[in-house]
C-alpha cells in the first residue's frame, strides 16, 4: 500500500496551506480543483493534511468506514466549546449507543405531533416581523429558530427563560468561528465563559425537571426516561451535554436555510408564485398544517430540496483516518484528514446541470436530475452520523415556508449587499433586510 501514490494537489503555503481560498466559497474550491485533478486530490485545510473526495462512491466509503478505518473529526476550539458528552463527539460502540437511545425521539412521527407548536410559535413571530413592516431576516429567524429548537429539546414551562438562554448562546456560538486565543478580551474567552453559563442554566433546567412527576413529551423528558439495554438511565451530565450540543446543531443550520428561501424566492417571482399557489391549494387559510400533505407538495419540496443544494447550510465536515487505506489507486494515509464533501457534491456538475444556477425544476419531471443516484444530495451527511435531526428540522422548514407562502409577503429593501458569505454557513451578508407583511397587505 506505502507504493502507492497520493492523491495529485497543491499543500499551499506552510501551515494556512489553501484554507483562506476554501473559506471564500468551498463549493467553488472544490470545483476548480476537481477539473484540475479530478474527483480525488489533496490539499491543506486549517493546517490539516486533508483528501477531498467528490464521487459519490466516496461517500459510500466515508460512510461505511466509520469506526473501522476512519472516524469524525472536530477542531480543538469547536471540541472545547462543545464538550465530549454528546452524540456529535462520541465514537464507537458508546456513539452507536446513544444514538440507539435517542433515534426513536426524532422519528418522523414523534415530530408530526410538534408541528402544531412549531406553527403556533412561527405564526407569532411572522405577525410580529409583519408589525414591525421591515425586518432583518437573519437576526429574526435566529430568535424565531432558537425558541422552536428550545421548545422541543426544553419544553414551554415557566422554568424556561427563552431569553436569558438565547443571550448565552448567541455569546457562546460566536466563539465557533474566531481564533482560539483564551484571553479575557478575546471572542472565544467571552464564548467560553458563556458556554460554562449556558450548561449551568440546563442543568438547573434539568435538575427541576427530575422533580416533576410526569415527564412531557420533549426531548429531555426522553433524556431523563430512556434506558441503555442494561436497563441504566443517561448520567446526569451526558443528559445536559446532550441538550447543549444539540442545541447548537439544531440551530443555525435551520436559520441559514430559511434566511436563504426567503432571498432565492424574492430573487425568482416565478417559483414564488408557483409555490404559493400550490401551498394554498393544499392549505386552507388559518388552518392547521397537515404535515403530511406539505410532504407531498412537490414543488414546495422541490424549492427546498434545490435551497440546500444550491447552497449546502453545512459545506462539508471531516473525517481521520485511523490507519493507512488504498482507495481508487490512491494512499489515504493514517492520520490524514478526509473531508466528508456536501457543497462540491452539491454542484457536482455530472451529475447536475448548471449546478451553479438556482432551478427548482430539476428535481421534477422530466428532468429529476438526481433520480437513481444514491449520495447526490446529501445536507443532512448520511451513513452512522446522518444527522439526528433531520426528520425535525424537514417538518420545521416546511411549516415555516408553508406558512410564509400561504400567508405572508416580502419584497427585498433596497441598498443592501446582497451577496453571501460562506463560512461558517451559506448566508446574505448583511442579514437581508426585507419589507414584510401579511400577503392580503399592501407592503
Ligand atoms: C437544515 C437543518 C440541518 C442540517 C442541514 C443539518 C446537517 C447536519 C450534518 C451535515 C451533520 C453531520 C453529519 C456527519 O458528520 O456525517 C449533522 C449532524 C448532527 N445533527 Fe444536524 N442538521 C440540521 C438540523 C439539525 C437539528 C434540528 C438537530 C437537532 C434537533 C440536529 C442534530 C444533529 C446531531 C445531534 C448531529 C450529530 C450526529 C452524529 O454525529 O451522530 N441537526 N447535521
Amino acid at each position: 500500500m506505502t507504493t502507492l501514490p497520493l492523491p495529485p494537489g497543491d499543500m499551499g503555503r506552510p501551515l494556512i496551506g489553501e484554507t483562506i481560498a476554501f473559506a471564500q466559497d468551498p463549493a467553488r474550491f472544490v470545483a476548480e480543483r476537481r477539473a484540475r485533478y479530478g474527483d480525488i486530490f489533496r490539499t491543506n485545510l486549517i493546517g490539516a493534511k486533508t483528501i477531498i473526495m467528490t464521487d459519490e462512491d466516496a461517500l459510500a466509503w466515508i460512510f461505511a468506514g466509520e469506526g473501522k478505518y476512519l472516524q469524525n473529526k472536530w477542531n480543538g476550539s469547536t471540541r472545547r466549546l462543545l464538550g465530549e458528552e454528546c452524540t456529535a463527539m462520541l465514537v464507537g460502540p458508546e456513539h452507536a449507543q446513544r444514538r440507539a437511545l435517542l433515534m426513536p425521539h426524532f422519528r418522523h412521527s414523534a415530530m408530526r405531533a410538534f408541528a402544531p407548536k412549531i406553527q403556533a410559535i412561527s405564526v407569532r413571530h411572522f405577525d410580529q416581523w409583519a408589525a414591525r413592516g421591515e425586518t432583518t431576516v437573519l437576526t429574526a429567524m435566529q430568535t424565531l429558530v432558537f425558541e422552536i429548537i428550545v421548545t422541543l429539546l426544553l419544553g414551554d414551562g415557566a422554568d424556561v427563560d427563552i431569553s436569558a438562554l438565547s443571550k448565552l448562546f448567541r455569546a457562546w456560538t460566536a466563539g465557533i468561528a474566531t481564533l482560539p486565543i483564551n484571553l479575557p478580551f478575546t471572542t472565544y474567552h467571552r464564548a467560553l465563559r458563556a458556554k460554562g453559563q449556558l450548561l449551568a442554566a440546563i442543568d438547573a433546567i434539568v435538575t427541576a425537571r427530575r422533580r416533576a412527576p410526569e415527564q412531557p413529551h420533549d426531548i429531555l423528558g426522553a433524556l431523563l426516561t430512556v434506558r441503555d439495554a442494561s436497563g441504566a438511565p443517561l448520567s446526569h451530565d451526558a443528559v445536559v451535554h446532550e441538550l447543549h450540543n444539540q442545541l447548537f446543531a439544531g440551530h443555525d443550520t435551520t436559520v441559514t436555510v430559511m434566511t436563504n428561501l426567503m432571498l432565492q424566492l424574492a430573487q425568482h417571482p416565478a417559483v414564488l408564485a408557483r409555490a404559493r399557489s400550490e401551498v394554498r391549494e393544499l392549505a386552507p387559510p388559518s388552518a392547521l398544517l397537515d404535515l403530511e400533505r406539505l410532504k407531498q407538495a412537490p414543488y414546495m419540496n422541490a424549492v427546498l430540496h434545490e435551497s440546500m443544494r444550491y447552497l449546502a447550510p453545512v459545506s462539508g465536515t471531516f473525517r481521520i483516518m485511523l490507519r493507512d487505506m488504498a482507495y481508487k489507486g490512491y494512499r489515504i494515509p493514517q492520520g490524514w484528514t478526509v473531508r466528508l464533501e456536501i457543497a462540491g457534491t452539491h454542484t457536482h456538475d455530472q451529475i447536475w446541470s448548471t449546478p451553479f444556477d438556482f432551478d427548482p425544476e430539476r428535481w421534477l419531471p422530466p428532468r429529476e436530475e438526481q433520480a437513481n443516484r444514491q449520495h447526490s444530495f446529501i445536507p443532512f451527511g448520511g451513513g452512522p452520523r446522518l444527522c439526528l435531526g433531520v426528520n425535525f428540522a424537514w417538518a420545521e422548514m416546511r411549516v415555516m415556508l408553508a406558512l410564509l407562502l400561504r400567508d405572508y409577503a416580502w419584497q427585498v429593501a433596497p441598498n443592501q449587499d446582497l451577496s453571501y458569505v460562506m463560512v461558517p454557513f451559506p448566508r446574505p451578508k448583511q442579514g437581508l433586510r426585507v419589507r414584510f407583511g401579511r400577503a392580503d397587505e399592501t407592503l
